[in-house]
């Protein structure tokens, strides 16, 4: 195991009704004048953002809304956010909704304490301070309720790029499952897939003596399969979604990726597809996770028949660890099939032809990508044709 630092200083408030203590927590954690972001209808129409902000005004705590987060979202709204708390002196940001709220929140919080330009910090800057950010969550998925990350499109060149700093971890982060209920079958299988390829990322590891984070994150994978499809059938079932929110934000606080090297080369890979055609960021990855498996598979046939074995119940062939280790992948896709996803670039409207601008898009020249395996530009040209 790696020597590492663990930061997580957030604190989850968890279950029905919580929303409803929403100013409580600003007040408690020093919030007078509030950003409330949010997204587009969802939280509007079910009335979620009416009890938020009865629940602010029950503590007087003044507050300007800002709507209008897309999925994927986009570099114009952070700037007029950030426009808004350097005009308004705002002090404390407010999310309601899924990751791309979040993350915007995230971005438009580091702006508001930095004089250049926000773009700085997707381009390599370390985010050093932020305006508290806290969350009240709308879909289990990204994992940005519990994380140091935001991922922003620029609309300049649609570049999506994420930004990283222990400061955009959320201060709160209020969680009730019951809020996930109203999403659509897809985007529940979205945020699932999301979250399982989160914890693959670090799964798949050169790190050796790491069997406490493996175990960690067999145990959530095993959640996330026996959980998953009580969720998306049946949409108002409270275990299964509670059950899956709390797996949406162990699988990405890092408490499963400490210690170990992590890859992340299909997140990247993924970016450029969710860029390019603006897909759903789950859905794309579902198409990505299988196609970097069997390219990098022969890298550590064991890992990979670990894999099968203890999270999709193979039997371990120990003569053949290699037939062992596909079968795992084809549980895996199988999986996602199951749940909806899809598997192939035609199913996302993705383009063969469009391969050589996704490549140039990510940048690479002469570096390369991931840990498990460091692809080359030439490497990450054969996954997304695997993926075709
Ligand atoms: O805008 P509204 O109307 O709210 O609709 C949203 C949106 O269309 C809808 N939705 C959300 N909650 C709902 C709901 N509809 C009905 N009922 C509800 N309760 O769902 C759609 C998707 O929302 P979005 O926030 O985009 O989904 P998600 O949470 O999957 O976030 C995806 C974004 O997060 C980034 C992704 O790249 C993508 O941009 N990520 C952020 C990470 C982080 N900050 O740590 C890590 C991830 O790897 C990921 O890259
Ligand atoms: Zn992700």
């Amino acid at each position: 195991m790696n020597n590492f630092n663990f930061y997580s200083p957030t604190y989850f408030i968890f279950g029905k009704g919580r929303e409803n203590e929403a100013g409580k927590y600003v007040k408690r954690f020093g919030g007078t004048k509030v950003l409330l972001h949010f997204g587009g209808s969802s939280a509007i129409k079910s009335g979620l953002l009416d009890r938020v902000k009865n629940s602010l005004n029950g503590e007087d705590i003044s507050f300007v809304e800002l709507g209008g987060v897309m999925p994927n979202p986009r570099s114009g709204l952070v700037y007029k956010g950030i426009d808004i708390c350097k005009k308004e002196s705002i002090d404390f940001v407010l999310a309601v909704g899924g990751g791309s709220v979040i993350d915007s929140a995230k971005a438009i919080a580091a702006g508001a304490l930095y004089e250049g330009d926000f773009w700085d910090f997707y381009t390599g800057k370390k985010v050093e301070k932020a305006l508290p950010v806290a969350t009240i969550l709308t879909i289990a998925a990204a994992g940005s309720e519990g994380s140091s990350s935001t991922v922003i499109t620029h609309e300049n060149g649609m570049l999506k790029r994420s930004a990283e700093g222990n400061a955009l971890r959320p201060v709160f982060s209020i969680l009730n499952p019951e809020l996930t209920f109203t999403l659509p079958a897809y985007q529940t299988a979205c945020g699932i897939t999301d979250m399982m390829a989160h914890v693959l990322e670090r799964y798949f590891t050169n790190t050796q003596e790491v069997e406490i984070t493996d175990r960690l994150c067999e145990g959530i994978l095993l959640t996330i399969i026996k959980e998953a499809p009580v969720a998306i059938s049946e949409p108002t079932s409270y275990g299964a979604h509670a059950n899956i929110m709390w797996a949406g934000m162990v699988a990405h606080n890092d408490i499963c990726g400490v210690g170990r090297e992590q890859d992340w080369a299909t997140h990247q890979m993924e970016h450029e597809l969710s860029a390019l055609y603006d897909v759903a960021h789950g859905a794309g990855l579902a198409v990505m996770f299988p196609a970097w498996m069997k390219f990098v598979m022969n890298h550590d046939v064991m890992r990979f028949a670990q894999f099968a074995v203890r999270v999709w119940g193979c039997e371990m062939d120990f003569q053949h660890p290699e037939t062992t280790a596909k079968e795992g992948i084809a549980k895996f896709e199988q999986f996602l099939i199951s749940i909806g996803m899809p598997v192939r670039f035609a199913e996302l409207g993705a383009k063969a032809e469009d391969i050589p601008t996704l490549v140039k898009n990510m940048r690479l020249g002469n570096h390369t990508v991931g840990s498990f395996v460091k692809l080359t530009e030439k490497d990450v040209t054969e996954i997304y044709k695997l993926a075709v």
